[in-house]
């Protein structure tokens, strides 16, 4: 009979740890790398393996943490840890959450929160290593350069695993080994339950190790195996910012290299960071020192950078973002943002639009080849299509006490330096002049301007700055013209 292709009975994710030395407020499963915490990495690991139930010990901070998995995983059964401190103590709490009548049968994993590197695949390896071979426990293991701090693998002569010793508990000779325990494990659930009734705290540490259950397995006539991986980043576990940092630049590494895999071309991987959640098409181009968070997805032939910062940013087919710091936008195909724009929550801009230099967006819709080209302000806006805002443009949306609304229609012109002082509306193809301040609704083609006279003093210069290069160079244009000052006035013109 073909086995049903369901997953284990059950993972359970340790993470009752205090991680002092991260020195942090934060409890360090909650620290975040590639723009997901810790946990939230070894949680999807966990699920991708497909467990029929999956638990998380946790104690240290554990009210943070709780809140932290009803976001990433509220299907996880949180079992809280007592006073008995342990690997093997954290496991026997976590079965008895879940498996209260012993009747729990099949494969239980084990892995760690801080270990944010492990994937499903290795995961998935272990597991069908495991029951090919009708294993008691078998053990994820790597061989590492210095070892120190781990717990040892221990081989007999025919090379079978014997058991584990901590390395605060290990030998002289036993230190030289360099196979190390990652902790990570597949048990068989009855072997699991019996061996950690027995396993005492009777060590260098006073706690219940989980690593003695291999000992006592072998005991009772089962047969423990390993599963060497060649990637130690894969078991590797963060205990200080040291460590979160190398995990995090090797996370993206392979982030980065999977979407040049996928046909993203990255100018330049090494100041390029890309969280885990983003999404990129094919032949999207990423230029040097762009970071790519949150919901970000970029469609095809977009061209995203140089120096742009973007977190949960749509961008749609063809656009380019140079430049810019975004959040919340969405970019319309073939759109152009930046350089040194600030995109800000709400910002909608249609296709073929333009965001240009030195703009600051907030809330607002762009209509499909409208362009805000350079210097301005539009928040709380609505603006139709192929309307051109003029340089210097400014939605003054706030009264000093509540925000109101600029509607803008379609086919609209603005000279330099409009300001719509919202609430406004301006008609489709509506024109204003340099200079005008918006007050009150213009209606469809009207020209809008709100004139103050100019007015030339003659010979100010000479009269107030006497002896400057601004009087010398004034005398010298106008020493054949009338040497009597006067004033003229005159009304702006759009
Ligand atoms: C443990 C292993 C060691 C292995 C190493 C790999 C044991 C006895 N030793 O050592 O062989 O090489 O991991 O990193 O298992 N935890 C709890 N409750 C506890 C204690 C720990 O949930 O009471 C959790 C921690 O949050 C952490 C994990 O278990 O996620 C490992 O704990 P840690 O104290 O780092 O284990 P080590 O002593 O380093
Ligand atoms: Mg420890």
């Amino acid at each position: 009979m073909i086995p049903e292709n369901t997953g284990p009975a059950a993972v359970i994710v340790l993470a009752a740890g205090a991680g002092t030395r991260m020195k942090s407020r934060t409890p360090k499963i909650l620290h975040e790398i590639g723009g997901r915490s810790m946990v939230g990495h070894a949680l999807l690991a966990a699920r991708s393996v497909n467990p029929r139930q999956l638990a998380i010990v946790v104690r240290h901070e554990r009210d943070l943490v709780a809140r932290h998995l009803a976001d990433v995983d509220p299907a996880a059964v949180i079992v809280d840890q007592d006073d008995i401190p342990g690997t093997g103590r954290a496991v026997e709490v976590a079965l008895q959450a879940l498996d209260a009548d012993h009747h729990l049968t099949g494969t239980v994993v084990v892995t760690y929160g801080d270990v944010p590197l492990l994937s499903g695949e290795l995961l998935a390896e272990l597991v069908a290593t495991h029951e090919r071979e009708s294993n008691a426990v078998t053990v994820l293991t790597a061989v590492l350069d210095d070892a120190t701090g781990y717990g040892r693998i221990l081989r007999g002569e025919d090379g079978t695993v014997t058991g584990i010793r901590e390395h605060k508990d290990s030998s002289e000779a036993e230190r030289l080994i360099r196979e190390v325990n990652s902790g990570i494990y597949a048990f068989d659930a009855a072997v699991l339950r019996d061996a950690l009734a027995h396993v005492t705290t009777d060590n260098s540490q006073g706690e219940k190790y989980l690593t003695d259950v291999l000992g006592l397995a072998r005991q009772s006539g089962g047969r423990v195996a390993a599963v060497v991986t060649a990637d130690r980043w894969q078991v590797e576990g963060a205990n200080d910012r040291v460590q979160l940092s190398a995990l995090g630049a090797e996370l993206n590494r392979r982030t980065v290299e999977a979407w040049m895999r996928a046909g993203v071309t990255v100018v330049d991987p090494a100041t390029t960071w890309i969280d885990s959640s983003v999404t990129l098409d094919e032949d999207v181009r990423i230029l040097p020192n762009t970071q790519l968070h949150g919901t970000t997805t970029v469609a095809r032939d977009a061209v995203v950078g140089p120096d742009t910062t973007l977190t949960d940013v749509t961008i749609g087919e063809g656009a380019t973002v140079t430049r810019t710091h975004g959040s919340g936008a969405v970019i319309g195909p073939r759109a152009a943002v930046g350089p040194f724009t600030y995109l800000r929550p709400g910002t909608v801009l249609g296709e073929t639009g333009k965001i240009g230099a030195f703009y600051e967006t907030k809330n607002v819709t762009i209509g499909r080849g409208s362009k805000l080209s350079h210097l301005g302000y539009a928040g709380d806006a609505e603006i139709g299509e192929d309307t051109n805002i003029g340089c210097g443009n400014i939605t003054a949306n706030y009264d000093g006490e509540k925000k109101h609304r600029t509607v803008i229609g379609s086919g609209v012109r603005t000279g330099s330096n409009t300001v719509f002082v919202a609430p406004v509306t301006v008609g489709d193809g509506a024109y204003s002049g340099a200079g005008a301040v918006i007050r009150k609704d213009v209606p469809a083609g009207a020209l809008v301007l709100t004139v103050a006279a100019q007015r030339n003093t003659e010979g100010w210069v000479a009269a107030n700055r006497p002896g400057t290069r601004s009087a010398e160079l004034a005398q010298a244009a106008t020493k054949d013209s009338s040497s009597t000052p006067a004033s003229t006035e005159e009304g702006n013109q759009p």
